[in-house]
C-alpha cells in the first residue's frame, strides 16, 4: 500500500517515544521505507539500536556524526522523503519548529524539508494547553503543518486529561490517507467563497449572519490537497488561511461580487459557500449613529446584488455550485434555486438540524444536481462533506465530456 514511499519519522524526548516502535512496524508492514531521526533526549527513552533494527536503516541522532559517504544529509534526505512524521512530538520540538530554530538534526531537517508534515504531539495536559504551545501549534497549522490531535485519558505522569499520543492505528490511517491522496483535481482552478459578509450600518456597526466560514475553508483545504489551484474569496472569519490558497479578503456583498466576477473567467469550478447578506443599508451612515435622546432607530434596507445569479449567467461551461441554507422545504427550495441560478449542483442543508449548518464542525447536507438527482448524506465533518462535493463535481464533469 505504501510501497515506494519513504517516511522520515522524527522521535522526540517524551515518555511515548516507545510507541514509535509500533509506528515503525505498522509503516513497514504497509510497505513504506522508514528513516528515523531521534533527538538527543529521545535517546533517553528508547535506544537508536531498537529503531535501527526495526527500520532496517541507519538512525540519525547527531547533526555532525554523518559518515563520509553521505553528503549534507539533512538536505539529501529532505529531497527524498515523501513525508515527515513526528511522533511523539514534544512541546519543545513544536516550539523549535514554530520559531525556525535549527539546533539539532530534526529541527534542521524540518526547515530544509518542503513536503508534507504530520505532527503527533504527546505531553502533559498543562503543557499541551499552555498558551505558548497553543500559539506554536496554530502558527505551524497556518504554515501548512498537519496535526494528529492527542487523545484524552490517563497520562504517564498520573494526570488525567488531553495529551496522550493519538492511537497508533489513527496515526497510520492519517499517514496512509495523506500519502495515497488522489490528485484528481489537478488542473482545476477553483474559485470558492466563504464566510458571512458584513454590511456596514456606520463606521462601528454592521449587519452580518452566523456563518463561520468553516464549510468554505474545508472546501479550499480539500481542493488544495487534491491538487487544485484555489482562489478563496473570504468574508471575515476567525479561521487560519488555508496554506497554498490565493486569499482575497472582502467584507461586503458588493466587494465579494466584484472579486467573484473578476476571478470567474479564469476559473473552471465556482463554489459559492459564503453566506452573503441578502440586504444592506440603503444609506450607510458615514458618522457613528449617536444614541442621544433617540428611543428607536429605523434602518432602511435594500437588496444586495445576487452574486450566484450573476455567476450563473456568466458561467459558460464552467461548473457552478451553490449552497442553500434552509429552515424547511429543503429539497423543493433547493431545486428552485438550482434552476433559477443556473447551477450545476446545490448543496442544501437544514440549518435547524443538530450537527448541521453554520458554526458546527459537522454538516448534514443533501446534494441536488442539475439532472435532478437527490443524494442525502449522513452527518459528516465539513471536510468529509467537501470530499463528497468534489467527488460529485468530478462525476458531473465526466458526464459532460
Ligand atoms: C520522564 C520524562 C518524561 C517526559 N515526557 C515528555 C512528554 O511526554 N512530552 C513533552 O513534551 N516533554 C516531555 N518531557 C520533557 C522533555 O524531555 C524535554 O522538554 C526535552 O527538552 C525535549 O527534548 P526534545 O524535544 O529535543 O526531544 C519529559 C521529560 C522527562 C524527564
Amino acid at each position: 500500500m505504501l510501497n515506494g514511499k519513504h517516511i522520515v519519522l522524527g522521535i522526540t524526548g517524551g515518555i511515548a517515544a516507545f510507541k514509535s516502535c509500533e509506528i515503525v512496524r505498522e509503516l513497514k508492514k504497509a510497505g513504506a521505507r522508514v528513516t528515523a531521526i531521534m533527538t538527543k533526549n529521545a535517546c533517553q527513552f528508547i535506544t537508536p539500536l531498537t529503531l535501527q533494527t526495526l527500520t532496517g536503516n541507519r538512525v540519525i541522532t547527531d547533526m555532525f556524526a554523518t559518515p563520509s559517504e553521505f553528503d549534507v544529509y539533512h538536505i539529501t534526505l529532505s529531497k527524498e522523503a515523501d513525508l515527515l512524521l513526528v511522533a511523539p512530538a514534544t512541546a519543545n520540538i513544536i516550539a523549535k519548529f514554530a520559531n525556525g530554530i535549527a539546533d539539532d538534526f530534526l529541527s534542521t531537517f524540518y526547515l530544509a524539508y518542503k513536503g508534507k508534515i504530520f505532527i503527533a504531539p504527546a505531553m502533559n495536559t498543562n503543557m499541551y494547553l499552555h498558551p505558548a504551545n497553543k500559539i506554536n501549534m496554530e502558527k505551524l497549522s497556518s504554515l501548512g503543518v498537519n496535526f494528529i490531535e492527542p487523545a484524552t485519558g490517563e497520562l504517564a505522569c498520573g494526570d488525567e486529561g488531553v495529551g496522550k499520543l493519538a492511537e497508533v492505528s489513527l496515526i497510520i490511517e492519517k499517514v496512509k490517507k495523506i500519502l495515497l491522496q488522489k490528485l484528481d483535481l489537478k488542473g482545476e482552478k477553483i474559485l470558492i467563497t466563504a464566510g458571512g459578509t458584513q454590511e456596514a450600518i456606520d463606521p462601528v456597526r454592521y449587519i452580518t449572519n452566523r456563518s463561520s466560514g468553516k464549510m468554505g475553508y474545508a472546501l479550499a483545504k480539500v481542493a488544495l490537497a487534491r491538487g487544485a489551484d484555489v482562489t478563496l474569496v473570504s468574508a471575515p472569519t476567525s479561521l487560519p488561511f488555508p496554506p497554498g490558497a490565493k486569499m482575497i479578503n472582502v467584507q461586503s456583498a458588493s466587494q465579494m461580487r466584484e472579486e467573484v466576477l473578476e476571478n470567474l473567467p479564469e476559473s473552471t469550478i465556482i463554489i459559492k459557500a459564503a453566506a452573503v447578506s441578502d440586504f444592506k443599508l440603503k444609506k450607510e451612515s458615514y458618522a457613528k449613529i449617536k444614541k442621544d435622546e433617540k428611543e428607536s432607530v429605523t434602518l432602511e434596507l435594500e437588496k444586495t446584488p445576487d452574486i450566484l445569479l450573476e455567476a450563473g449567467k456568466k458561467k459558460g461551461n464552467r461548473l457552478l455550485v451553490g449552497f442553500a441554507a434552509e429552515t424547511g422545504n429543503l429539497v423543493k427550495n433547493a431545486q428552485k434555486k438550482l434552476k433559477e441560478k443556473n447551477c450545476d449542483l446545490i448543496v442544501a442543508n437544514d440549518v435547524t438540524q443538530l450537527g448541521a449548518g453554520f458554526v458546527s464542525d459537522t454538516n448534514i447536507v443533501t446534494l441536488i444536481d442539475r439532472k435532478g438527482k437527490v443524494e442525502e448524506l449522513p452527518k459528516l465533518t465539513k471536510e468529509e462533506v467537501a470530499e463528497k462535493i468534489f467527488d460529485k463535481i468530478l462525476k458531473l464533469k465526466k458526464s459532460d465530456s
